[in-house]
């Protein structure tokens, strides 16, 4: 196991650095541009007076709001303190003692799995960082869970509606079960075509991990959901920890975002107007970017693993991803924010990476395809990979 280092702890970094918190520029943890919105500023303070007792612990209001947002009974919702502690309350509440996970994904998975005494089976994406065709095969009658992120932490690709329900499948006939993270999904455009949020009640051992902290910018809060069309599985998860995780301030601050859907659409507006401008920037500069559809961008600089502490030094923090199983510390993931801190990070970007001359135009034939064992070829003006793992906007 890699070790567990977080994007988004601005509060090390800035000490590190010598500078306070909002002197940085966060590109590592990938949270709403368009900021809290006022709606649930107001609600966060209205919930003060409240906070005098203790919150609702079955998060009655909260789970009747996302029942009716997301068309399922409010008993196939179980809330908790952010999605990561829904990850650990799955972990020590239905204590899988095989996991499989397709790799590289979101650290906290084997971090939570493994607090549990789960073992892990990693499943390597393929060359295109996409699930290969054939992973059913690796659903044997001795792995008791699935985990699958779509959108994918850290690449940002989606995976086909029609791929997970062949793994839902062969996982229900293994008597296996699946977790499908769509933490981002929502932030994504092309939501409605790939949740499987419509299959809950068809597949009693498909639970959904949803977060509030990214769509509203509320990761300090805390606040996420899991569903599931078992209701023995979500009775173990809520007894899987204490009884009042998610604070009064929390729900109440949920229940309002989901009064205001028109924000969830500046969002997804906003992150697809500014990831194709990236998008289109990031093509200019040598690297390998892929296709992400997510809030955040994915890419490798092959051979430079110092990008990170170049951008720090310009007071910038990007994710690092040679924590993540299967991945070298040349890969990199940054957030998609708003069009002025874009601008920046871009052009902070372009100079460190010129910091190095084996990116500058002279530099570049010694660094070709074949010199960096992945294959990989760099090229300026392009994002090619060999593999075919980049592609356009
Ligand atoms: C893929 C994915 N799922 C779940 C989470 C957990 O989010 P939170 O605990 O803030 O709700 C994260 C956090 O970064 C994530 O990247």
């Amino acid at each position: 196991m890699k070790n567990s280092t977080h994007g988004g702890n601005i509060y090390k970094k800035a000490k590190e650095l010598g500078l306070r918190e909002d002197q940085i520029l966060d590109y590592s943890a990938n949270i709403s541009p368009l900021g809290i919105p006022a709606h649930i500023k107001k609600a966060m303070v209205d919930a003060i007076e409240g906070s005098v007792n203790y919150p609702d612990p079955d998060c009655t209001a909260l789970r009747e709001a996302i029942g009716r947002q997301d068309g399922v009974e409010p008993g196939a919702v179980a809330c908790g303190n952010g999605g990561a502690d829904l990850l650990y309350r799955l972990a020590f509440g239905l204590k899988p003692e095989k996991v499989l996970l397709p790799v590289p994904a979101f650290v906290e998975y084997e971090e939570a799995m493994t607090a549990a005494g789960a073992q892990m089976v990693y499943e390597p994406l393929d060359e295109e960082m996409c699930l290969r065709p054939d992973v059913t095969e690796r659903i044997t009658g001795d792995i008791d869970l699935v985990i699958l992120c779509n959108p994918n932490n850290p690449t940002g690709l989606l995976t086909d509606r029609r791929q997970v329900l062949d793994i839902l499948q062969k996982a229900q006939e293994m008597h296996c079960r699946v977790l499908v993270d769509e933490c981002f999904l929502e932030i994504c455009e092309e939501e409605a075509d790939y949740t499987v949020k419509p299959y809950l009640k068809d597949y009693p051992n498909l639970m959904i991990l949803k977060s509030f902290t990214k769509l509203y910018a509320i990761p300090g809060v805390r606040l996420g959901y899991l569903l599931c069309g078992d209701p023995a599985v979500i009775a173990r998860i809520n007894r899987a920890g204490q009884a009042w995780s998610v604070s009064h301030i929390a729900q109440c601050a949920g229940v309002a975002a989901l009064e205001h859907p028109e924000y969830r659409a500046a969002v997804v507006r906003t992150v697809k107007e500014e990831r194709d401008f990236m998008k289109k920037e990031l093509r200019q500069l040598p690297l390998c970017l892929f296709d992400g559809r997510a809030n955040y961008l994915f890419f490798r600089t092959p051979g430079v693993t110092d990008l990170d502490r170049r951008l720090e030094a310009r007071g910038i923090m990007i994710r690092n991803c040679g924590n993540y199983e299967n991945l070298s510390g040349d890969y990199w993931r940054i957030a998609v924010r708003d069009h002025k801190e874009n601008v920046r990070l871009l052009g902070e970007l372009r100079r460190a990476l010129e910091e190095d001359n084996t990116f500058t135009r002279e530099g570049r034939d010694g660094y070709g395809k074949g010199n960096h064992g992945a294959g990989y070829h760099v090229e300026f003006g392009k994002d090619i990979c060999d593999s075919g793992a980049v592609s356009g906007l």
